[in-house]
């Protein structure tokens, strides 16, 4: 008798709910019919309305990352300091790789170039057809000189890079990133298929030949493209958090220990490790002329190493075309290799 008593006002409570549910789904879906011409692009329409309202129109990076976008908001991002810079260095070579690569030299103008410092920026600016940014440092820190690997002043400009680029998928823009010592020979956008839905392509130094094997596969973040969503976004800003607690450990080894912790399945951000064969480097050479987009210099301690190993690749790409039904041979990476001792 007790529980007849008591079942009515739970079973108006629970009526009450079904309509204010019933409502809930009529506006959401309502919302969705109205602001989104493009059905495929539905999914990130939450996220993407957010921009407009949430950046000021004189936001200067919103204003240079849809000056270098596609009409789809996606873009590509690469980073320079003023040793990067310099004449005749990777700056030169990379956009070399662009302009000489099959298919890439229209590229160049969805490139935007991030300045590290000043100086940086005024090499980028007096080069023509480049977009250029000038990313301020928060402390008056000077990341101008060459940053040897795994020194203080790299792992600081590391993770001033991953906080901006985690700040460029806030304001909806998807891109890859790509270090400038990887050389572009050709246009890796047909190669990076998200037809599963993937959040992040991402290369490897040495490939396991498993791409869904993201904790298996060593991830290298000098390659990678990056969807625009929520997930991904809590991803960079746990990353960018992840630093305190990882002192003298690079940007990069954090994330592969994160992947190891499980944050990626805990976050819901899909992955795909992006095999060698076409997205290659110095830890592992593509041996496939026919598929190889990219080349980078990993593996390699020094910037004099790097671009003495870079235009050696650059001189043998040239060949690529003659050599496309067979297998490729690489110069050695001689002055790499000697860079560690
Ligand atoms: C390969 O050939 C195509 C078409 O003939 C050309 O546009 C491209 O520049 C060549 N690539 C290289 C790396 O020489
Ligand atoms: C965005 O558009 C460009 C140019 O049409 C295309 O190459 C690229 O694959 C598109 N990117 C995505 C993520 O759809």
């Amino acid at each position: 008798m007790g529980t007849s008593i008591l079942d009515r006002p739970d079973h108006c409570t629970l009526s009450r709910v079904v309509a204010l549910a019933t409502v809930c789904v009529v506006v959401v879906v309502c919302t969705y019919a109205t602001s989104s011409p493009a059905g495929k692009d539905q999914k990130y329409n939450i996220w993407r309305r957010r921009s407009p309202t949430a950046f000021a129109p004189d936001d200067d990076l919103e204003v240079a990352l849809r000056g270098a976008a596609y009409a789809n908001r996606t873009l590509i991002l690469t980073v320079l300091n003023e040793a990067y810079a310099e004449e005749d260095g990777l700056l030169d070579l990379f956009l070399r790789s662009m302009r000489e690569g099959d298919g890439t030299a229209q590229l160049i103008d969805h490139v935007l170039f991030v300045a590290m410092d000043q100086q940086a920026f005024r090499r980028c600016r007096s080069l023509a057809g480049l977009r250029c940014y000038l990313l301020r440092q928060r402390d008056g820190d000077d990341l101008s000189s060459e940053q040897l690997y795994m020194s203080d002043g790299f792992i600081r400009m590391m993770w001033r890079r991953i906080r901006f680029l985690g700040d460029v998928l806030k304001h909806g823009y998807s891109f890859i990133f790509t270090d400038m010592d990887v050389m572009w020979l050709r246009n890796p956008f047909p190669k990076l298929d998200v037809g599963d839905g993937e959040d992040l392509l991402i290369s490897s130094d040495k490939f396991n030949g498993e791409a869904r094997d993201y904790v298996g596969n060593e991830l290298n973040t000098g390659f990678f493209f990056v969807a625009s969503n929520a997930r991904t976004a809590a991803l960079f800003d746990e990353w960018h958090a992840a630093r305190r607690a990882s002192p003298g450990m690079k940007e990069q080894d954090v994330l592969n220990r994160m992947k190891r912790r499980g944050a990626f399945r805990r976050l819901g951000v899909r992955a795909r490790v992006l095999e060698t064969a076409r997205f290659s480097g110095f830890c592992q050479d593509s041996r496939d002329a026919a598929q190889v987009a990219t080349v980078h210099a990993n593996c390699c301690r020094t910037k004099r190493a790097k671009v003495a190993d870079l235009r050696a690749v650059l001189r043998a790409a040239g060949r690529l075309n003659r050599t496309a039904a067979g297998l490729m041979r690489w110069p050695a990476h001689s002055e790499c290799v000697r860079s560690w001792t």
